[in-house]
């Protein structure tokens, strides 16, 4: 089952919050093994264009045509896949996860490497854009979605998942696995002198959010191998991650760090997400005990005061002849396989719930983690 750390676990040392010019295979192999909580990346599509892409008016579409999207041939893309993902897995905490972003020409080919490398994939989530472009020949249907493929680094890995945050983002619904959020335009699309796209594939900032929302701690090391503008580093920015880009291009890299330098993160207090009950940390009844909330030989009772138990030193409960948790106890009472003994005893005193115990507890290690 999925992990909820609350605290950011510790990263081998290396500067972070830092654009990285140079080829991500070769820049990522001189990181730290396990420095990073998170890895996101948006590969080359290989998309393989025959010929210019025209409108009806013959006016021409601003696609991928760029040379960091050329392969030879799907070996050549596949070989190139196999080495990013081999050194990306080498860089992620063995609880890190792994998201990559593709089209139907790459996402394919890119889920059977990572499969065949020991990631576990998670989900797949549909990217579903609002306002897509349309196929413009009529000759197959518009393509308005991209795939993000979440996987854990293996099926034993503890990765974080803030289930809760995420169905409170949706108005207390179960987030699904199809997120609909419009293509990078206006203000947030980066442009260049004369006005043009900066970069073709630049991904809107809403996405990138939910997906570190969603799987990240404030503190945590997001690496990207394909940086691009920088998407990736504005969301981690303002989230209070730390982020890694590697990006080849020099113009590219440039830009995402201009738009980096301008970004302030939110304030503590507002990344704090919602926790739900099993993000709890566990708390034994043993630890009431220390801390002296109840104490041995206090005697503890049943919800209608029909049942009494008394509290020994090692926090079992004694009734009659029969000892056992608190768990145990309130089964053995109550005759029934299972018990919640933290809703089931309550002081004999002010009949209160020993659960109350038990969140001043967590309080009092909120505040000493804090
Ligand atoms: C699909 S785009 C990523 C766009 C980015 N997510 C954004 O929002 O701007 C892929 C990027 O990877 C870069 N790239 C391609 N091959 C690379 C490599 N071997 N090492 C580093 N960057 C590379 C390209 O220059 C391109 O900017």
């Amino acid at each position: 089952m999925a992990r909820k750390r609350t605290t950011p676990s510790a990263t081998p040392a290396f500067t972070a919050d830092r654009v990285v010019i140079g080829d991500c295979v070769a820049e990522m192999a001189r990181l730290p093994a396990g420095c990073a909580d998170l890895v996101f990346a948006d590969p080359p599509y290989n998309l393989q264009l025959g010929s210019d892409l025209t409108r009806p008016d013959q006016s021409r579409v601003d696609g991928v045509d760029d040379d960091w999207d050329k392969f030879a041939d799907f070996a050549e893309y596949d070989a190139f896949t196999r080495a990013w993902l081999t050194e990306a897995r080498r860089c992620l905490k063995d609880d890190g996860a792994l998201w990559v972003i593709g089209s139907y020409h790459n996402i394919f080919r890119v889920g059977a490497i990572l499969q065949e490398l020991g990631f576990w994939i998670l989900n797949d989530i549909v990217w579903r854009k609002s306002n897509p472009m349309p196929n413009f020949k009529g000759t197959r249907f518009t393509n308005a979605h991209e795939t993000l493929i979440w996987a854990a680094k293996s099926p034993k890995a503890r990765y974080t998942f803030h289930y809760h945050a995420l169905k409170v983002l949706n108005d207390d619904l179960q987030m699904r696995s199809d997120w609909t959020i419009p293509i990078c335009t206006g203000a947030e699309r980066l442009k260049d002198a004369a006005g043009r796209k900066l970069h073709p594939t630049q991904k809107p900032e809403a996405l990138l959010s939910r997906v570190l929302l969603a799987t990240s701690n404030p503190g945590d090391l997001v690496l990207d191998p394909f940086f691009g503008t920088g998407a990736t580093g504005a969301a981690a920015k303002k989230l209070n991650r730390r982020y890694l880009g590697i990006e080849r291009d020099k113009t590219y890299a440039a830009a995402a760090k201009k738009r980096l330098k301008d970004i302030e993160p939110m304030a503590e207090a507002d990344l704090q997400v919602t926790l739900g009950k099993r993000d709890e940390p566990r708390v034994p009844f043993g630890h009431v005990l220390e801390a002296g909330f109840i104490r041995p030989g206090d005697i503890l009772v049943s919800p209608d005061g029909r049942h009494r138990a008394r509290v020994r030193a090692d926090g079992s409960l004694v009734i009659d002849d029969f000892s056992g948790s608190i768990h145990r106890a309130g089964a053995h009472v109550m005759n029934a396989p299972a018990c919640n003994g933290w809703t089931f005893w309550h002081t004999e005193a002010k009949r209160e719930p020993i659960d109350l115990f038990r969140r001043e507890v967590r309080r009092q290690m909120a505040t000493l983690t804090a």
